[in-house]
This record gives C-alpha cells, sequence and structure tokens, in this order.
C-alpha cells in the first residue's frame, strides 16, 4: 500500500472525501496533524500531533476483491479493517481484539478508532472511506474518551511510527483483499473478538436500562450482535446494548 503523508488535516477521512479524485484507491492518507478529527456519533478523536497514527484510505470493494458488497454486508468491510489493526498490533508485539463492532481493545482499553464511511451506489457500495487513529506514542490523554490506553502505554518505550504505518499498510491490503471471502473472514472476526469465547458478561439493554448477563453468540453481516441470554438469543443493532465494565 503506498503511503501518502500530509503535514496537517482537519480530519483525514474529510479530506480524503474532498480529495478522492486525485488520490488512488488503497493509498494510505496518514496526517502528522489531525487538527479536527472526527469519531463515531459525532464524537471527536483526540491525538497528539507527531504521535499516533491517524490515517485513511478509500476503495471500491469490487475492485479490490473482485465481488461487488451489498449494503446488508457492509459490516465485512469493518471485519476485515478490524483484523487487519489488530494483526498489526499482535507484530509489534502487543495483544489486542475487537470490541464490536469495531473499536480495538488492548485489554479493557481503548488502543484505535476506526470510522468507516461508504457509499452506496445502486447495489452495492461504490466507495468505502476508511479512517483509524491508532494511539501509539501518546502517553497522556486530555479528552473526556472513557478509557484510552496507547502502545507506548503498554510497551513502556516508544515505536517508529512510520514502521507501525507501513505494518498496518501492509494488513490493510491483505485483509481488504479477503472481504470477498466472508466465510473464512468472518470466524476470524468472531475469534478475536473482546469478551467473545462464548463467557458470559454483563451488559444493560440501552433502551430499558435493564441489566442482564449473555455470551456472544454471533454477528451478522449487517454488523447486528446476537446475544444469548438465559434460554433466548437477542439481537441488537450498534448503541442498541452496552457493555458493562
Ligand atoms: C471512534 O470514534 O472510535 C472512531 C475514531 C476514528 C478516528 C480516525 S483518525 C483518522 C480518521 N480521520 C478522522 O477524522 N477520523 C478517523
Amino acid at each position: 500500500m503506498n503511503i501518502l503523508r500530509l503535514q496537517t488535516a482537519d480530519s483525514t477521512n474529510t479530506w480524503l472525501k474532498e480529495n478522492r479524485g486525485e488520490i488512488p484507491p488503497m493509498t494510505l492518507v496518514c496526517a502528522f496533524d489531525q487538527s479536527a478529527g472526527r469519531g463515531q456519533r459525532g464524537n471527536t478523536w483526540e491525538s497528539e500531533p507527531g504521535k499516533n497514527i491517524t490515517c485513511s484510505f478509500h476503495f471500491n470493494p469490487d475492485d479490490e476483491s473482485g465481488k461487488p458488497v451489498r449494503p446488508a454486508q457492509q459490516f465485512v468491510i469493518s471485519e476485515a479493517v478490524a483484523l487487519a489493526v489488530v494483526t498489526t498490533l499482535r507484530d509489534f508485539g502487543i495483544d489486542a481484539c475487537v470490541k464490536w463492532p469495531n473499536d480495538i481493545y488492548a485489554g479493557d482499553k481503548k488502543i484505535c478508532g476506526i470510522l468507516i464511511e461508504n457509499s452506496i451506489m445502486g447495489q452495492s457500495i461504490s466507495c468505502s472511506i476508511v479512517g483509524i487513529g491508532l494511539n501509539v506514542n501518546q502517553d497522556i490523554f486530555l479528552s473526556d474518551a472513557p478509557n484510552p490506553v496507547s502502545m507506548s502505554m503498554i510497551a513502556g518505550h516508544s515505536f517508529p511510527l512510520e514502521d507501525v504505518e507501513r505494518a498496518l499498510g501492509r494488513n490493510l491490503e491483505l485483509f481488504i483483499g479477503r472481504i470477498g471471502q466472508y466465510e473464512s473472514l468472518h470466524p476470524e472476526y468472531i475469534r478475536n473478538l473482546w469478551r467473545g469465547g462464548g463467557r458470559l458478561f454483563p451488559y444493560r439493554d440501552a433502551a430499558s436500562g435493564r441489566l442482564f448477563s449473555a455470551s456472544i453468540e454471533d454477528v451478522e453481516p449487517s454488523g447486528h450482535l446476537i446475544l444469548k441470554t438465559e434460554g433466548e438469543t437477542r439481537r441488537f443493532a450498534f448503541k442498541e446494548v452496552v457493555f458493562v465494565l
């Protein structure tokens, strides 16, 4: 994967949206300083200049995997990106897993956030803009993000940012190349889930506020989480259920 390094960008996702015509697909656009990083649900994304990876790339699933991705199955893109990040962290000795739907956790803390913005044309995804914020060398976080952590905080030393960027680019290429092979990609995603492995954990139903204990049974191609509670399975969209820490 080619890497394009920008000194500054408000948000690499926004920058790519505006400049997509000039940037070849599968080019990792990294900003040294991202001044207005965007997170999920309208949140901001904190990143100290020069310390972390804040990057985005765009691609058309049909071109990269030879198969169109239907809107109802677009979660496969999240699965591939999450696995690429987990693999990259492991390449550098950091154990990580995927907190459904696509946060990356090291222990019980968030080390990476992913923001995917898809455009739909007809019956398929015509363009996916994938943004990744991976905390590498930042040791102090000032925002009210609940539980941030970085690679350096875990390892006790810093990492050469460009080495991590290159490894991430390689792994993204590998995993995006597999989005047409859902049958092998999906079990790998499930195996790497935080609080997976059929174990029981506490959850809160966001609508009723009710606490319940459940294990993860599966994640549907749409991204819905299937939880197994006593005697029944329940299906949740993002934000409908909260993991209780
Ligand atoms: C989250 O809220 O967990 C998603 C965070 C995504 C942050 C990355 S940093 C690079 C890219 N550009 C953005 O503005 N956001 C994403």
